[in-house]
């Protein structure tokens, strides 16, 4: 209650210079007050998509940083490199990268921390693989996971958590929302027993699976502040028939 849901594409690996400025302003043209939109294309296309932007209303959000301010990191981009070219957020410890790039907690924290001192507002990914959910431990792995990879100010700045299922990540598949409420819920406690107060305004995604179809059902679920939608950020229309189902 009186948090403003926001709604984050995660553009990932895909797309057409041509095809992100177009996304963009075709978001921005059908965007409508309620949620907050935010969309995360791939590094080359920050800029452009940036100045696709430019008349406000949608925000600009980096996939990832490094946890240095510079240096020698080949293929790597700094936090305030993000906050430079106009992104306001950051999406750090993806499934994705932890599985592609190994990134453990700590290294999600270390990130974290460097978004922070930047002046991006980190959103955190977290969530169970499909094994860990079979076993029944979704919920102390993912608790883990916030312990882990949250720094300590992070409640300060409005840190933003995302709950992904990695079994539900592009598949099709959902938890059931008794399931996807277990989970904010527990969230929710780790964040007020960890940040107390500010703990509870804080802004909790879920990701995995967000059609236009589901949407409205999930982000009524409480202790869900929002979505992270990867292939239906694609899709225009799709995007924002999921903003306008807050
Ligand atoms: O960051 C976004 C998520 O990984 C969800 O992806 O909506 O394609 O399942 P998806």
């Amino acid at each position: 209650p009186g948090v403003r849901p926001l709604i984050a594409g995660n553009w990932k690996m895909h797309g057409t210079l041509r095809e992100a400025t177009a996304l963009a302003e075709a978001v921005q043209t059908g965007a409508k007050p309620g949620a907050e939109l935010l969309v995360c294309p791939p590094f080359p296309y920050l800029v452009p998509v940036g100045g696709a932007l430019a008349k406000g209303g949608v925000a600009l959000g980096g996939q990832d940083c490094h946890a240095a301010t510079k240096g020698a990191h080949t293929g790597d981009v700094a936090a305030p490199m993000l906050r430079d070219v106009g992104a306001t957020y950051v999406i750090l410890g993806h499934s994705e990268r932890r599985a592609d790039h190994g990134e453990t907690d700590a290294v999600v924290r270390a990130k974290a921390e460097a978004a922070l001192a930047a002046g991006l507002i980190p959103i955190v990914c977290v969530g169970e693989s499909e094994a860990q959910r079979l076993a029944g431990e979704a919920e102390p792995v993912v608790t883990g996971q916030l312990a882990g990879s949250l720094p300590d100010g992070f409640a300060a700045a409005g840190g933003v958590v995302a709950y992904e299922p990695v079994w539900a990540i592009g598949t099709g598949r959902t938890p059931t929302e008794p399931d996807i409420a277990a989970i904010h819920a527990a969230i929710r406690g780790n964040l007020e027993s960890r940040f107390s107060e500010a703990g509870s305004a804080l802004r909790i995604l879920y990701g995995g699976s967000v059609k236009p179809g589901n949407a409205a059902s999930i982000l009524a679920l409480a202790h869900v502040d929002g979505a992270l939608v990867g292939g239906a950020s694609l899709v225009a229309a799709d995007f924002l028939a999921i903003a306008a189902g807050v």
